[in-house]
């Protein structure tokens, strides 16, 4: 199994124990390096220039400032041919660096390379390094809003500079075209519609665009594809944990808490988060799970999960724990949970050296004060844009089979917002995160013209997105202006990586990949005539 989780591609990703809570340390590389794919290995930081605050007439964010911060940027003009479009990959819930290899090998390779243009990974604010302030109270938040955040993306596009490329590349004179995946897939979205006129066009990979407070839908692909003998065994050990919580009977807890070595973790729900780890789980994401698995780099720890939970050949000092809380359910074993639980203690609990399971540097998520700490992180950034506006906390579904033990609700979630973001002297977070302002863009009739949107149908997220099975169907038909696609067999924007080859890539990658340079083509092949209309010379 991977040790690590290496990528936040994620909607929902608190990586801890040590691990990716923050941006890895990445040092500014001056000269630029070429691996042996011929591609850059390493690109040279640029700052923009950004103000904090784009709205001095909003209420929102009173007291005003006209402060500036530093926000990074990456490029890459090996593909760029004067007259060029910019490809502008906007970076989400993570660093700029972590973003480079949709530069080198990824989306934006394929597309620059298309069309002889320039690639940009922009930092989200509140992200990497690009923090407006030194720590992140409450109020030292308050400017990190869905709409400050897509006001950077316009801001930048109309005054970038590319060191060493000649020529004025900015927006609206040369075509700026988005792309994102997950938050920053919503973020492209709601760019385009939202700046639209400076702004040419945008891919919105797997991009959240309806929002719910929670989001138990997480679960669905997991229940529907995976293997199924696996989700069986597991939720019939959720079901049985349940009803054993449900009665009262709090010796059984316990002992079921022990099978997995986790009887200090005290809290049921923290502890029915951190069994659900290699299933995926509210947030604290400490093993790969379904959403990691991918068509490139991804990881196996989920099919391992499975294979150990289904093992029909366990050793018996494995498969007799089956039958340690037989005696709740009438004599009938609890069948897969001698492997799940060996599992849970080979491979998750040692990434707690200290063994103090039930602290919040480990697995516990109670401890206020830990919640309070205003240090920069991308967790915090991340955690502060799901209390105010983004919800989808992932909770345990109403009804129907859970893989998710239903001790947690969205209660659990808005807990660690309370503690964490204290009311401040300016800034106070909702009592419940205020989805609407999202919705507010459209929701499933989501549209903007030159604004795509491409989802995969195994994706945790995909409830959330444009191909949602609960937006209204059929889904209108694609278009040139409108375009759409779902593709078969993918997971969360599978569409981002690349490996130089589109033909060599599995058919429905390398399909969806033709697909958007048709689509951009199409889109930049009309730009003149925008550019008209918009902006005349
Ligand atoms: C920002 O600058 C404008 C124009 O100079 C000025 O009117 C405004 O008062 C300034 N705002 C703050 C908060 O300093
Ligand atoms: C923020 O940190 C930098 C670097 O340590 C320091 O120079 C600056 O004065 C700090 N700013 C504030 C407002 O504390
Ligand atoms: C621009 O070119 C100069 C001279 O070749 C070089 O020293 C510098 O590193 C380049 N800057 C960037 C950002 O590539
Ligand atoms: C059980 O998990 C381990 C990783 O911990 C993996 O190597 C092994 O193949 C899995 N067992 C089965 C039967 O799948
Ligand atoms: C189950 O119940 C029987 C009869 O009461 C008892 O002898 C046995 O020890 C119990 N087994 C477990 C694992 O608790
Ligand atoms: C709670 O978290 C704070 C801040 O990280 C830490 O100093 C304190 O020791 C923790 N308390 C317990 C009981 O673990
Ligand atoms: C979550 O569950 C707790 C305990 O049963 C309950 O008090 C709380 O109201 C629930 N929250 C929601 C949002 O349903």
């Amino acid at each position: 199994m991977k040790a690590i989780i290496f990528a936040l591609g994620l909607l929902v990703a608190v990586v801890r124990t040590g691990r990716v809570t923050n941006a890895p340390h990445v040092p500014h590389i001056n000269a630029r390096d070429v691996g042996a794919n011929g591609r850059p290995t390493s690109y040279p930081v640029n700052y923009f220039d950004q103000q904090i605050d784009h709205f001095p007439n909003s209420d929102r964010y009173s007291p005003h400032t006209n402060d500036t911060f530093k926000q990074r940027y990456y490029f890459d003009s090996t593909y760029y041919k004067s007259g060029g479009p910019v490809f502008l990959y906007i970076g989400g819930e993570t660093s700029g660096p972590s973003r480079w290899s949709n530069l080198q090998t990824g989306i934006i390779q394929i597309l620059m390379e298309a069309f002889n243009g320039l690639g940009v990974i922009i930092e989200n604010r509140y992200y990497g390094e690009s923090y407006p302030y030194n720590t992140s109270t409450t109020d030292e938040l308050a400017y990190l809003t869905n709409e400050q955040t897509i006001a950077d993306f316009a801001n930048f596009a109309q005054h970038a500079t590319f060191p060493n490329v000649t020529g004025d590349l900015t927006a609206p004179g040369t075509p700026w075209i988005l792309y994102g995946g997950s938050l920053a897939g919503a973020e492209t979205a709601f760019s385009i519609k939202q700046h639209g006129d400076i702004l040419y066009g945008g891919i919105a990979s797997s991009a959240p665009i309806w929002l719910s407070v929670g989001y138990s839908n997480w679960y669905n692909p997991i229940l529907k594809y995976a293997p199924q003998d696996c989700v069986t065994r597991i939720s019939r050990i959720v079901d049985n944990f349940d009803a054993v919580v449900a009665s009262g009977d709090r010796s059984t807890v316990n002992n079921f808490k022990a099978l997995f070595g986790l009887e200090s973790l005290t809290d049921d729900r923290d502890f029915a988060m951190l069994i659900a780890n290699p299933i995926g789980n509210p947030g604290f994401y400490q093993t790969a799970t379904w959403q990691e698995i991918g068509w490139k780099n991804g990881a196996n720890d989920f099919f391992e999960f499975c294979g150990n939970v289904t093992n029909i050949d366990a050793p018996e000092t494995i498969t007799q724990v089956d039958y340690a809380l037989a005696n709740y359910t009438k004599g009938q074993p609890w069948a897969g949970l001698g492997g799940y639980a060996d599992y849970v203690k080979r491979e998750v609990l040692p990434l707690c050296p200290n063994g103090d399971y039930n602290s919040n540097d480990c697995f516990g998520t109670q401890n206020a004060s830990w919640w309070a700490d205003t240090s920069n992180s991308g967790t915090r950034s991340y955690v502060y844009t799901s209390c105010v506006e983004q919800g989808a906390y992932i909770d345990s579904p109403k009804s129907g089979p859970a893989l998710l033990s239903r001790v947690i609700n969205t209660t659990y979630e808005q807990q660690w917002c309370k503690w964490a973001f204290p009311d401040g002297k300016f800034n106070k977070i909702p009592d419940s995160p205020a989805v609407e302002a999202y919705n507010a863009f459209g929701g499933f009739d989501f549209q903007a013209d030159r604004l795509a949107f491409i989802d995969g149908d195994q994706d945790v997220w995909n409830d959330l997105c444009f191909h949602s099975d609960f937006a209204p169907q059929p889904r209108p038909q694609s278009t040139d202006l409108h375009p759409h696609y779902l593709i078969t067999g993918a997971g969360h924007h599978w569409d981002s990586s690349g490996i130089l080859n589109i033909e060599a890539e599995p058919q429905f990658i390398r399909e969806a990949h033709k697909w958007e340079i048709r689509t951009v083509k199409k889109w930049l092949d009309k730009f003149s005539d925008w550019r008209a209309a918009f902006a005349p010379a």
